[in-house]
């Protein structure tokens, strides 16, 4: 019997990339290994009303990243995939626990003082471009989290102070109310902030990525534009400066990085180290590529699998927030 909760979620905000993959979809389908956690995996899509306003491009997102999941691996009878709008109720949390919310945490938020930052260093106001959604966007991380009594959440580094937040938020909740929501915690793993293309976060905002599915051909192109040194292919490289053997080490076996290694260390022309990385990330996602395109090719498939999982939460939450409701006062008889 699972007796622990595993919650993630991911913004339809473009083509899902490898930094995505490593960081968040790996992991958490890894986790369903172990019986005894129920996971609930979700697509963030008013996380990406936040920034995202072209509706084509949001309806299509959404169905990108729920066939991901599903090509890599997710089974809907064992983790339930929904999206985060088809459940009202998590709506409504998010106001009652953002009265439990210190402004403060909101204005150290990373994501939000890089903006800031970065308008500052433009000599613009500091607040342009900043809507309230991306002010609040961790509040609203936290109602997702806490609502499903979440133990663990897999999500990559850059994601680590939400999960911190989400913490803070229910311990001032609880003390004032007793203990009504579980603490969650970050699901711990080794991996690190994937860099993209250009060496900063691999992130689709910064359209920096290694797509995680896309033609064979392609991926073999894009691999070839990652940046390197110009030093001659006979000249020993640095296995512990370079982002291709970075990205290997998280497809290769043991015995593989040991011998890329090496190879590394005698000399090894990028185009080589180059082309064994495709190697091991085609052999990884070479089927779950060929379902993302069938998926993708028969939408109504993801529609019924989102439909069975909304049913599924929309009545938990439902059942906890007239829980929640009653412990604040506001319940009905
Ligand atoms: P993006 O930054 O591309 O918009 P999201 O914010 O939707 O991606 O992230 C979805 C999940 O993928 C989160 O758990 C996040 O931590 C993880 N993730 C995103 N980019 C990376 C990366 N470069 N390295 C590791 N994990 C990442
Ligand atoms: N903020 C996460 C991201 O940008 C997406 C997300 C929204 C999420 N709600 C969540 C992740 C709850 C984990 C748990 O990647």
């Amino acid at each position: 019997m699972s007796s622990k909760v595993s919650l993630t979620g991911i913004k339809p905000t473009g083509t899902i990339h490898l930094g995505n993959y490593l960081g968040a979809i790996r992991p958490a389908l890894q986790l369903m290994q172990n019986d005894e956690y129920k996971g609930y995996y979700f697509i963030a899509d008013y996380h990406s009303l936040t920034t995202m306003h072209d509706p084509k491009l949001l309806k299509n997102s959404v169905y990108e990243v729920a066939a991901s999941w599903l090509a890599c691996g997710l089974d809907p009878n064992k983790v339930v995939l929904y999206q985060q709008s088809h459940i009202p109720e998590i709506l409504e949390f998010y106001w009652i626990i953002s009265c439990f919310t210190a402004k403060g945490h909101m204005n150290r938020a990373h994501a939000y003082k890089a903006m800031m930052a970065e308008n500052s260093e433009h000599g613009r106001d500091p607040d342009q471009g900043i809507n309230m959604g991306i002010y609040s966007y961790p509040v609203l991380m936290a109602a997702d989290i806490l609502f499903l009594k979440s133990d663990v959440v897999p999500v990559g580094p850059d994601q680590l102070q939400h999960i911190e937040i989400s913490r803070e938020i229910a311990q001032a909740f609880n003390y004032v109310y007793g203990d009504v929501f579980k603490l969650p915690k970050a699901l711990e793993q080794d991996v690190i902030l994937i860099p993209g293309l250009d060496g900063r976060k691999m992130s689709k905002s910064y359209g920096n990525v290694l797509p995680l599915f896309c033609e064979e051909k392609k991926m073999q192109k894009i691999i070839n534009k990652i940046k390197t040194d110009s030093l001659p292919p006979e000249a020993a490289k640095d296995p512990d400066d370079s982002l291709i053997f970075d990205l290997y080490k998280y497809f290769a076996t043991e015995s593989e990085v040991n011998s890329l290694k090496q190879w590394y260390l005698k000399g090894i022309g990028w185009g080589e180290a180059k082309a064994e990385l495709f190697k091991v990330i085609n052999r990884e996602l070479a089927q779950p590529r060929a379902r993302y395109f069938e998926l993708m090719a028969n939408t109504q498939k993801i529609d019924d699998v989102l439909e069975d999982g909304a049913n599924q939460v929309r009545q938990k939450a439902q059942i906890f927030l007239k829980e929640v409701k009653k412990i604040i006062g506001l319940g009905r008889n």
